[in-house]
């Protein structure tokens, strides 16, 4: 009988609780049933006229449904609070933690000489570096271009002061390594060099450089070619081709300027070769005896050879980039791609 009580007690307080639709209407079915004077408390109340033999087993009941009518109570009104991402609205705890730190990267020139450093090292050279600002001496002197020499036209100069200039080739390491040094050398330079073109997608007032050289005795013309041809192999890949074109500068004799088999369409002919299947990457020579005798070595024992490229026509090809300017921009839309 008191079983029943409890039952019916038991449906009806889930069924108030579950329609309450507010704070308020809850508060009052908790009161109606569990407040001082509720009905549940009532029935506790009731429990001593409950036979002696039954009690124990209703009071088990009673409390059963207390803590489930208490945890129906607190879930009800957690569920009819206005919810936590609501009321705080302006953070959202899903959201990634904070704005990606971006990770700096090498310049595509920068990749690009570490990459010919890279081979020449693996054939044996080694890396020097000379200054950017320099004296004609270096520049032209000792390069075989005296002032009066009309192809000082061709490596046109910024001068500073007198007879300082930014340096307009990196053949000047040559001569500051051979002043210092006795032969063998094999040597390469990396570097900026200055020349005051006018700027557009082509020609830039400031470029980079690799020169190389080798000196000893014997050296001919073939090892310049095969060293190239490894060169251009491993630069743009195995099938690439290299041929020379004679051409002259004062401080090789023989001189050749060379390119390498256009890498879009080996040789066939397109747009990036301007359909001669060739593109120009470097100039080269034998050592002129002229430029041995100005650092005091003897031409009669000593032979070398000379070469020396230009780092953005190399970056541009092997990455397909058509505006030098790209390189000095800075846009990071261009950089983040290498
Ligand atoms: N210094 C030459 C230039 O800037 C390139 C070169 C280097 C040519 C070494 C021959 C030998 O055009």
């Amino acid at each position: 009988m008191d079983d029943n009580r409890l039952k019916k007690m038991e449906e009806d307080a889930i069924r108030e609780i579950s329609s309450a639709k507010t704070g308020e209407e809850l508060e009052s079915v908790r009161i109606k049933y569990m407040g001082r004077k509720g009905l549940f408390t009532d029935f506790m109340r009731s429990m001593k006229e409950i036979p002696e033999d039954k009690r124990a087993a209703t009071g088990a009941m009673a409390n059963k449904l207390k803590s489930k009518l208490s945890s129906l109570f607190d879930s009800k009104s957690r569920a009819l609070r206005p919810s936590q991402a609501v009321s705080s609205a302006s953070i959202d705890v899903t959201m990634p933690g904070s704005r990606d730190i971006r990770l700096g990267h090498k310049h595509p020139i920068t990749k690009t000489i570490d990459r010919i450093n890279e081979i020449f090292i693996g054939l044996g050279f080694r890396v020097a570096e000379g200054p950017e600002i320099e004296t004609e001496y270096y520049n032209f002197e000792a390069l075989n271009i005296p002032l009066e020499h009309p192809s000082r036209d061709v490596f046109d100069t910024f001068y500073i002061k007198g007879s300082t200039l930014l340096r307009s080739q990196t053949s000047t390491v040559q001569i500051r390594v051979m002043e210092k040094e006795k032969p063998p050398l094999q040597v390469i330079a990396p570097g900026r060099v200055f020349r005051p073109d006018a700027v557009d997608a082509s020609h830039s007032f400031m470029f980079h450089q690799v020169e190389g050289f080798m000196v000893d005795k014997n050296i001919r013309f073939t090892d310049l070619k095969g060293t190239l041809t490894l060169f251009a192999r491993q630069m743009f890949g195995e099938k690439a081709e290299i041929r020379f074109r004679p051409h002259f500068f004062p401080f090789t004799e023989p001189s050749a300027e060379v390119d390498v088999s256009c890498i879009m369409c080996h040789g066939k002919g397109c747009r990036v070769c301007s359909y001669k299947g060739w593109l120009e990457i470097l100039g080269a020579g034998m050592i002129n005896p002229k430029v041995f005798e100005a650092v005091g070595y003897n031409p009669e024992i000593w032979t070398g050879y000379a070469f020396g490229m230009g780092v953005e026509r190399i970056a541009m090809l092997k990455y397909g980039i058509n505006d030098i300017r790209l390189f000095f921009e800075n846009d990071l839309r261009f950089l983040t791609q290498f």
